[in-house]
């Protein structure tokens, strides 16, 4: 148990300060453009950023996508960040509740309800730990967090690169046939930094799944946290899977037309790309690594000027192709150029739709 506070640690240090970027894929958003309307018709005051979100309003499409509690720090990272979530209308997600699983003492550090009422609060477990307990003490994972939705996450190249990481991944779309059937709150299949292609998607919505973050490649490497992690011997694996991983943008395009909710993260860090997300189909915009360095930089109002500058950038973006509201944006015209059509293509996409 303390192996899993140790990590999460260890997560959030590096995460805040190492290199631990993709090194030369990006999430492909710069293969996007949005066509410019010169004649919008539209009032920037009057754009409608709001969209309802598993059975929550938002007031922005924005989430601080998961990614802590265990320890002390963590603690008040989320207690802080959900605080601005609730201010600010976005959904605010939790980092794994493994950690409390078996210490129930640390479950106050992912207790953020109270000062996020009306927040939509999405907790967190790993796909393989899912599998391996019960509906019952799952249901329990969230009741005691008072989440909304239970995000179950895919990390497998990250496992494969810890010394001590999980092996073996079978199981886990029969766990997904069984959670969307049994718990009492949604379920959203979330990735963590690699993707998700067009044929998981498919084999997801077999199983069930309504939702899905699909946390693609481009902005944080789980590879490389858990490389410089990692001793020695283990470095050339994680070195050769640094950029492994479907791009944000390739992996929303292919699975936006499956899924109810599409969160958008994975190297998501201005109101452009966000715009560009929901064109391509993305319900919300997931944001984790550059939330935890604008708060780490400057506390809950360095994350809310970061947020602010997201959000303008969002409404120009929307006005400049004459979207009053997000709906509008969702059917913006757009051009999409290679190497994102290529991994369109190669999924049976056409990259000109
Ligand atoms: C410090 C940190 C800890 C994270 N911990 C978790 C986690 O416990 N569970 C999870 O599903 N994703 C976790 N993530 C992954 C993020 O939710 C996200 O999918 C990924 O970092 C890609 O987004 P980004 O490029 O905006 O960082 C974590 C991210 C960060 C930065």
């Amino acid at each position: 148990m303390g192996d899993i506070r140790s990590r999460k640690a260890d997560h959030l240090e590096l995460a805040a300060t190492a290199d631990v970027g993709f090194r030369r894929k990006t999430n492909l958003f710069e293969c996007v453009e949005l066509i410019h309307n010169a004649l919008p018709e539209l009032d920037f005051d009057s754009l409608d950023t709001s969209v309802t979100v598993l059975g929550k309003r938002l007031r922005a499409p924005l989430c601080i996508a998961g990614m802590t509690g265990g320890t002390e720090r963590a603690a008040n990272i989320n207690a802080e960040l959900s605080a601005l979530a609730e201010e600010c209308g976005y959904a605010f997600g939790l980092g794994s509740q493994r950690a409390m699983m078996k210490k129930t003492e640390l479950a106050k550090t992912f207790q953020v309800r109270a000062g996020a009422p009306n927040t939509l609060i999405l907790g967190n477990i790993g796909a393989v730990q899912a599998r391996d307990c019960g509906t019952p003490e799952l249901e329990e994972l969230v009741g005691q967090i008072g989440a909304d939705a239970l995000c179950v996450h895919l990390n497998p190249a990250m496992e494969l690169v810890q010394s001590d990481g999980d092996r073996d991944f079978r199981g886990i779309e029969e766990t997904f046939r069984r959670l969307t059937n049994e718990l009492s709150v949604p379920v959203v299949a979330k990735e963590t930094g690699c993707g998700l292609s067009r044929s998981v998607a498919q084999r997801l919505v077999a199983s069930g799944v309504r939702h899905v973050d699909v946390s693609g490649a481009g902005g944080t490497s789980w590879v490389a946290v858990e490389t410089h992690r990692a001793e020695p011997g283990r470095r050339p694996l994680g070195e050769r899977f640094w950029d492994w991983g479907v791009p944000t943008a390739a992996s929303v395009a292919v699975t936006a037309k499956h899924f109810r909710t599409v969160f958008a993260t994975g190297g998501m860090s201005d109101g452009l790309e966000a715009a560009k997300a929901i064109a391509l189909g993305a319900t919300v915009v997931g944001m984790a690594r550059p939330v935890l360095i604008a708060f780490e930089e400057g506390g809950r109002s360095g994350a809310r000027t970061f947020f602010q500058q997201v959000e303008l950038e969002l409404k120009m973006a929307m006005l400049l192709v004459g979207a009053a509201n997000l709906s509008q944006l969702m059917s913006a015209p757009r051009v999409m150029s290679d190497p994102l059509r290529q991994w369109l293509s190669a999924q049976g996409i056409r990259g000109d739709a």
